[in-house]
C-alpha cells in the first residue's frame, strides 16, 4: 500500500466528484454515503472529466455520450477494455489518503 495525502476534506471541490492530480494523472473522488470511492477521471472514450458526470445508482455518467462507470469497479456499460482503475481511501482525521499505485501504463500505440 502507497497511501498519498490529497488534501483535507474539508478542501475538497465536490462537483459531484472532486479532481486530484497524482503523478500527472487526474481522478476523481465520489461520495457514497459516508464513504469515498476514487475512479480515473478522464473518460476513455473521449477524455470528459468524469467528476462533472452525473452519479447514479452507485455509477458515473459521463456528460458527453453517456457512457456508465461503476464507481466501485471502474466497470464500464459499453465494454470491458473501457474499465477504469479505482483506489482504496481512507480518511485519517480530516485528511483523504488515497491508495496509489502510480500512473498507468501508456496504453500501446496502434500502426
Ligand atoms: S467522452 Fe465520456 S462517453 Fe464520450
Amino acid at each position: 500500500m502507497s497511501w498519498v495525502d490529497v488534501g483535507a476534506l474539508a478542501e475538497l471541490r465536490f462537483q459531484p466528484g472532486a479532481p486530484v492530480k497524482l503523478d500527472g494523472h487526474w481522478i476523481a473522488l465520489f461520495r457514497q454515503g459516508d464513504e469515498l470511492l476514487a475512479i480515473d477521471n478522464n473518460c476513455p472514450h473521449a477524455s470528459a472529466p468524469l467528476c462533472d458526470g452525473t452519479v447514479l445508482g452507485g455509477k458515473v455518467i459521463c456528460f458527453l455520450h453517456c457512457w456508465e462507470f461503476d464507481l466501485r469497479t471502474g466497470a464500464c456499460d459499453v465494454g470491458a477494455q473501457w474499465n477504469l482503475r479505482t483506489y482504496p481511501v481512507r480518511i485519517d482525521g480530516d485528511r483523504v489518503l488515497v491508495d496509489w499505485p502510480g500512473p498507468p501504463l501508456p496504453a500501446p500505440k496502434h500502426r
